[in-house]
């Protein structure tokens, strides 16, 4: 790869899902990987194999899938033999696979997580990439609190995980306590101090403590870092990791200062961004860089003023580069399947003839319920068909009462995989509780909810509204996500979404995360 070229080492299913509540399941990460490889990244780090078999068989099945694809999939490792195989044998279907092993290096560390004095540290990161290098070519090694550890034994790591065949060495900050300038320092003193340093990329991995996540991973760009990792909406622990599409975006939009190009799709990041946020749950703040609600928003009068007479006077960015559809006023119901096809193509979707139907359909349905249908409208319709899996329980009709001198009342049909509708009742403190209880007696699953969202997708009245739910069950967080012009029917839809993936409960907790390894 040339040296004006960062790889974008993505790390949303591994470091991103280790997010309290944000932990999806097999056929979500398949998902998620799908659309990472659609976006066009160089690295998909899957999972952490060891963490439980639920993670192994994640991994293996992106292995599987899409491991003649482009990406790397990469599976992460401790350095501990048993953690080597476990990744080794995860990714072994892949072609293109890589398995990325971590020590911690830093001296509170090394005193009190792993009691273990600096030759030891060295003699186990050259026998676990040795071990590595037995599954595959391509290893990366990361000193996790690199930040933290003493500037001499950093390198002296490095370097010797460098002679032991690994590719990639990561600096991560682990703990979010890099700024700008120190880990421009750090950086730079490793590719002055290791003598073999121009053998292997140099990567970063920044946690976002302090906010400054993205901006210490620019600066390790500035500094000779090739590669940068990061998590689509900054998703991860604590306060997340470095923002995929800031970085991105902030390396095409100043081309003329860094010079460096990524192969991402940019026009791929809202719906990536909108994909990850409705599986997860985790909503994206309506100011966030780039794939907010209000990224390109621009209403104060003078700024308006500006943007008629030419658009370059406040926008840096353009809406369509990022694939954001805002506002944008579309079809209308005699607009024709023609029309609607281009739209969709403009919107950057490819449809199957099977899918394209069914979403036409809705598109009909939908412009007999509200009459303007927004770019946004098109694409929650896309988007609600292409991540359909087929739910074990679906709703066929529901009917809800409610009023200040009522007992909120509702009445709920679903049917279990095709059999006969099973129809039940239940009363509630509003009619969404009373549906959500009689969603659960037909089901026979009682779960807590624990967050309940509602937002429009466009303007007006008449605007969709968008729910999103969290329910928790067996220890378990389960979401669901669906839209519609009536938040009741909305609401009924994300639950049952929810309370079908509890059903089908295929992601036992896991007992191992990474950093608490
Ligand atoms: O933050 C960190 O140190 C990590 C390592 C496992 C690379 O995520
Ligand atoms: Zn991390």
């Amino acid at each position: 790869m040339s040296s004006d070229r960062v790889i974008i080492f993505d790390t949303t299913l591994r470091d991103g899902e280790q997010s309290p509540g944000c932990s999806m399941n097999t056929a979500e990460k398949l998902e998620v990987a799908g659309a990472l490889v659609d976006l066009g990244v160089d690295v998909i780090e899957a999972g952490f194999p060891i963490a439980s078999p639920g993670d192994f068989e994640a991994v293996q099945a992106i292995a599987r899938q899409f491991g003649d694809r482009g990406p790397k999939i990469c599976g992460l490792a401790r350095c501990r033999d048993e953690d080597i195989d476990r990744a080794g044998h995860a990714l072994q279907d892949a072609k293109y696979r890589r398995i990325h092993v971590f020590l911690a290096t830093s001296s509170i560390h090394r005193q009190y997580k792993l009691q273990m004095e600096k030759p030891e540290i060295i003699a186990k990161a050259i026998e676990s990439v040795t071990r590595a290098k037995g599954f595959c070519d391509d290893v990366e090694f990361s000193p996790e609190d690199a930040v933290r550890t003493e500037l001499d034994f950093l390198a002296e790591v490095v370097e010797k995980a460098i002679t032991a065949g690994a590719t990639t060495v990561n600096i991560p900050d682990t703990v979010g306590y890099a700024t700008p300038a120190h880990y421009f320092q750090v950086i730079s003193y490793l590719k002055k101090n290791v003598p073999n340093i121009d053998q292997a990329i140099i990567s970063s991995h920044c946690h976002n403590d302090l906010g400054l996540a993205v901006a210490n991973s620019l600066s390790a760009v500035e500094a000779g870092a090739r590669q940068v990792e990061c998590t689509i909406n900054g998703l991860g622990e604590r306060a997340g990791n470095a923002a995929l599409e800031e970085i991105v975006m902030a390396l095409r939009t100043r081309h003329d200062y860094y010079k460096l190009s990524t192969g991402i799709n940019t026009r791929k990041l809202c719906g990536i961004s909108r994909l990850v946020s409705s599986i997860t749950g985790m909503t994206v703040q309506r100011n966030k860089a780039i794939v907010g609600q209000n990224a390109f928003a621009h209403e104060a009068g003078i700024h308006q003023h500006g943007m008629l007479k030419e658009r370059t006077t406040y926008e840096i960015m353009r809406p369509e580069d990022v694939g954001f559809t805002g506002s944008n006023l579309v079809l209308g119901k005699h607009s024709g399947r023609h029309a609607f096809r281009d739209r969709i193509a403009q919107l950057g979707h490819q449809l199957d003839e099977k899918t394209f139907e069914k979403v036409f359909d809705d598109f009909i349905a939908l412009c007999d319920k509200k009459k303007n249908v927004y770019d946004a409208d098109i694409q929650a319709l896309v988007e609600n068909r292409q991540t359909e899996t087929p739910d074990r329980w679906q709703l066929v009709s529901f009917h809800t009462s409610a009023g200040t001198s009522a007992i909120p009342t509702a009445t709920i049909e679903l049917v279990e995989n095709g059999q006969a509708p099973v129809r039940d009742a239940a009363i509630g403190d509003g009619p969404i509780d009373a549906v959500f209880n009689a969603l659960e007696r037909v089901i026979g699953i009682s779960a807590r909810l624990q967050n309940y969202q509602v937002r429009s997708l466009t303007m007006g009245k008449e605007a969709q509204g968008e729910v999103l739910v969290e329910i928790e069950h067996n220890n378990n967080v389960f979401h669901g996500r669906a839209t519609s012009t009536d938040i009741i029917e909305a609401s009924a839809l994300a639950y049952l979404k929810a309370l079908n993936k509890a059903a089908a409960n295929r992601n036992p907790h896991k007992p191992i995360h990474a950093q608490h390894a």
